[in-house]
Protein backbone atom coordinates (compact mmCIF):
# COMPACT_ATOMS: atom_id res chain seq x y z
CA UNK A 1 0.00 0.00 0.00
CA UNK A 2 1.22 3.42 -0.89
CA UNK A 3 2.37 5.25 2.29
CA UNK A 4 -0.27 8.26 2.13
CA UNK A 5 -2.78 5.35 2.46
CA UNK A 6 -1.69 3.94 5.05
CA UNK A 7 -1.36 7.32 7.09
CA UNK A 8 -5.24 7.58 5.86
CA UNK A 9 -5.98 4.41 6.34
CA UNK A 10 -5.03 4.02 9.57
CA UNK A 11 -7.77 4.48 12.34
CA UNK A 12 -7.82 3.23 15.93
CA UNK A 13 -10.54 0.38 16.07
CA UNK A 14 -12.32 -0.60 19.10
CA UNK A 15 -13.91 -4.22 17.52
CA UNK A 16 -12.05 -6.70 16.51
CA UNK A 17 -13.22 -9.93 14.48
CA UNK A 18 -12.23 -13.12 16.13
CA UNK A 19 -9.68 -14.71 13.65
CA UNK A 20 -6.10 -14.94 14.05
CA UNK A 21 -3.40 -12.93 12.74
CA UNK A 22 -1.01 -14.59 10.36
CA UNK A 23 2.53 -15.14 12.12
CA UNK A 24 4.26 -13.36 8.78
CA UNK A 25 2.44 -10.48 9.74
CA UNK A 26 3.37 -10.02 13.06
CA UNK A 27 7.07 -10.48 11.91
CA UNK A 28 7.06 -8.10 9.77
CA UNK A 29 5.36 -5.25 11.77
CA UNK A 30 8.02 -6.27 14.73
CA UNK A 31 10.68 -5.70 11.70
CA UNK A 32 9.03 -2.14 11.51
CA UNK A 33 9.70 -1.56 15.11
CA UNK A 34 13.11 -2.83 15.17
CA UNK A 35 14.18 -0.74 12.64
CA UNK A 36 12.62 2.65 13.74
CA UNK A 37 14.92 5.71 14.84
CA UNK A 38 15.96 6.49 18.37
CA UNK A 39 17.51 9.17 20.07
CA UNK A 40 21.46 8.41 19.56
CA UNK A 41 20.19 4.94 19.02
CA UNK A 42 20.39 3.67 21.68
CA UNK A 43 17.19 1.66 21.68
CA UNK A 44 15.85 2.10 25.12
CA UNK A 45 12.76 -0.24 24.28
CA UNK A 46 10.77 -3.74 24.36
CA UNK A 47 8.00 -5.32 23.16
CA UNK A 48 5.59 -7.88 24.57
CA UNK A 49 3.74 -9.76 21.79
CA UNK A 50 0.49 -11.27 24.00
CA UNK A 51 -1.19 -14.16 22.59
CA UNK A 52 -1.90 -16.11 25.69
CA UNK A 53 -6.19 -16.06 26.79
CA UNK A 54 -5.52 -15.93 30.67
CA UNK A 55 -2.63 -12.80 30.17
CA UNK A 56 -5.51 -11.28 28.32
CA UNK A 57 -8.00 -11.73 30.98
CA UNK A 58 -5.52 -10.82 33.29
CA UNK A 59 -5.28 -7.20 31.57
CA UNK A 60 -8.92 -6.33 31.66
CA UNK A 61 -7.96 -4.99 35.27
CA UNK A 62 -5.98 -2.60 33.82
CA UNK A 63 -7.80 -1.62 31.06
CA UNK A 64 -11.57 -2.96 30.98
CA UNK A 65 -12.23 -2.05 27.89
CA UNK A 66 -14.22 -5.62 25.95
CA UNK A 67 -12.87 -4.87 22.67
CA UNK A 68 -9.34 -4.17 24.15
CA UNK A 69 -9.30 -8.31 25.03
CA UNK A 70 -11.15 -9.65 22.39
CA UNK A 71 -7.99 -9.04 19.68
CA UNK A 72 -6.48 -11.79 19.15
CA UNK A 73 -3.10 -9.84 19.83
CA UNK A 74 -2.09 -7.56 22.16
CA UNK A 75 1.59 -6.24 21.93
CA UNK A 76 2.42 -4.12 24.82
CA UNK A 77 5.77 -1.02 24.67
CA UNK A 78 7.80 -0.43 27.31
CA UNK A 79 10.27 1.58 27.68
CA UNK A 80 14.09 1.82 29.97
CA UNK A 81 14.77 5.29 30.78
CA UNK A 82 17.89 4.03 31.80
CA UNK A 83 19.07 2.44 28.98
CA UNK A 84 17.69 6.20 26.91
CA UNK A 85 19.59 9.13 25.86
CA UNK A 86 19.44 12.24 28.03
CA UNK A 87 19.92 15.78 27.12
CA UNK A 88 21.85 18.24 29.23
CA UNK A 89 18.71 19.99 30.46
CA UNK A 90 18.10 16.13 31.86
CA UNK A 91 14.99 15.55 29.67
CA UNK A 92 15.11 11.49 29.17
CA UNK A 93 14.07 10.88 25.99
CA UNK A 94 12.83 7.00 26.42
CA UNK A 95 8.75 7.74 25.78
CA UNK A 96 9.79 9.21 23.00
CA UNK A 97 11.56 6.88 21.50
CA UNK A 98 9.04 4.01 22.48
CA UNK A 99 6.24 6.19 20.93
CA UNK A 100 8.07 6.60 17.39
CA UNK A 101 8.52 2.90 17.56
CA UNK A 102 5.39 2.31 18.96
CA UNK A 103 4.08 4.13 15.68
CA UNK A 104 5.66 2.10 13.15
CA UNK A 105 4.38 -1.15 14.63
CA UNK A 106 1.00 1.09 14.19
CA UNK A 107 1.35 2.14 10.70
CA UNK A 108 2.86 -1.42 9.38
CA UNK A 109 -0.31 -2.95 11.06
CA UNK A 110 -2.23 -0.85 8.76
CA UNK A 111 -0.02 -1.45 5.63
CA UNK A 112 -1.06 -5.43 6.12
CA UNK A 113 -4.18 -4.65 6.48
CA UNK A 114 -4.35 -4.99 10.21
CA UNK A 115 -6.47 -2.65 12.96
CA UNK A 116 -4.97 -1.55 15.92
CA UNK A 117 -5.64 1.19 19.11
CA UNK A 118 -2.70 2.85 21.16
CA UNK A 119 -4.01 2.50 24.49
CA UNK A 120 -2.49 4.48 27.32
CA UNK A 121 -5.14 5.12 29.78
CA UNK A 122 -4.31 1.68 31.82
CA UNK A 123 -3.01 1.10 34.83
CA UNK A 124 0.56 0.73 34.93
CA UNK A 125 1.46 -0.67 38.25
CA UNK A 126 -1.35 -3.82 37.26
CA UNK A 127 0.47 -4.10 33.67
CA UNK A 128 3.67 -4.44 35.78
CA UNK A 129 2.21 -7.29 37.99
CA UNK A 130 0.27 -8.99 35.26
CA UNK A 131 3.35 -8.93 32.59
CA UNK A 132 6.13 -9.31 35.45
CA UNK A 133 7.66 -6.48 34.21
CA UNK A 134 11.55 -5.86 36.06
CA UNK A 135 12.26 -2.31 37.64
CA UNK A 136 13.24 0.04 35.41
CA UNK A 137 11.30 -0.96 32.61
CA UNK A 138 7.76 0.98 32.09
CA UNK A 139 4.60 0.19 30.49
CA UNK A 140 4.13 3.07 27.91
CA UNK A 141 1.53 2.36 25.16
CA UNK A 142 -0.66 -0.97 24.19
CA UNK A 143 -2.30 -2.01 21.45
CA UNK A 144 -4.93 -4.40 20.13
CA UNK A 145 -3.58 -6.20 16.86
CA UNK A 146 -6.30 -7.95 14.54
CA UNK A 147 -9.04 -7.80 12.08
CA UNK A 148 -11.44 -4.72 12.30
CA UNK A 149 -14.94 -5.08 12.53
CA UNK A 150 -16.20 -1.67 12.18
CA UNK A 151 -15.56 1.06 9.99
CA UNK A 152 -15.27 4.07 12.55
CA UNK A 153 -16.96 7.55 11.62
CA UNK A 154 -14.80 10.34 10.31
CA UNK A 155 -12.62 12.03 13.09
CA UNK A 156 -11.64 15.59 12.79
CA UNK A 157 -8.48 17.22 13.12
CA UNK A 158 -7.27 20.60 13.95
CA UNK A 159 -6.78 23.18 10.36
CA UNK A 160 -3.17 23.59 9.12
CA UNK A 161 -4.07 27.26 10.52
CA UNK A 162 -4.25 26.29 14.02
CA UNK A 163 -0.94 24.14 14.07
CA UNK A 164 1.77 25.76 11.49
CA UNK A 165 3.24 28.52 11.90
CA UNK A 166 5.98 30.11 10.06
CA UNK A 167 9.46 31.39 11.55
CA UNK A 168 8.68 32.28 14.50
CA UNK A 169 6.08 31.82 17.48
C1 LIG B 1 -0.80 8.30 23.26
C2 LIG B 1 -2.20 7.84 22.91
C3 LIG B 1 -2.97 7.23 23.89
C4 LIG B 1 -4.26 6.77 23.58
N1 LIG B 1 -4.96 6.08 24.54
C5 LIG B 1 -6.18 5.59 24.23
C6 LIG B 1 -6.90 4.82 25.18
O1 LIG B 1 -6.43 4.58 26.29
N2 LIG B 1 -8.12 4.33 24.82
C7 LIG B 1 -8.66 4.55 23.59
O2 LIG B 1 -9.77 4.07 23.32
N3 LIG B 1 -7.99 5.28 22.65
C8 LIG B 1 -6.76 5.80 22.94
N4 LIG B 1 -6.06 6.50 21.99
C9 LIG B 1 -6.64 6.68 20.64
C10 LIG B 1 -7.11 8.11 20.40
O3 LIG B 1 -8.32 8.31 21.08
C11 LIG B 1 -7.26 8.32 18.87
O4 LIG B 1 -6.01 8.21 18.26
C12 LIG B 1 -7.86 9.68 18.52
O5 LIG B 1 -9.18 9.79 19.02
C13 LIG B 1 -7.89 9.94 17.01
O6 LIG B 1 -8.63 8.93 16.34
P1 LIG B 1 -7.92 8.01 15.23
O7 LIG B 1 -6.77 7.29 15.89
O8 LIG B 1 -8.99 7.06 14.76
O9 LIG B 1 -7.43 8.90 14.11
C14 LIG B 1 -4.79 6.98 22.29
C15 LIG B 1 -4.00 7.59 21.31
C16 LIG B 1 -2.73 8.00 21.62
C17 LIG B 1 -1.88 8.61 20.51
Amino acid sequence: MEFYEVLKKRRSIRKYKKVPVEQNKIDRILEAVRIAPSAANFQPWHFLVIHDENVKLALKEAYGREWFHSAPVIICACGEPSKAWVRRDGKNYADVDVAIAFEHLVLAAAAEGLATCWVGAFDPTVVRRVLGLPDGIEPIAMTPIGYSDEAPRPVSRKSMAEIVRRDRW
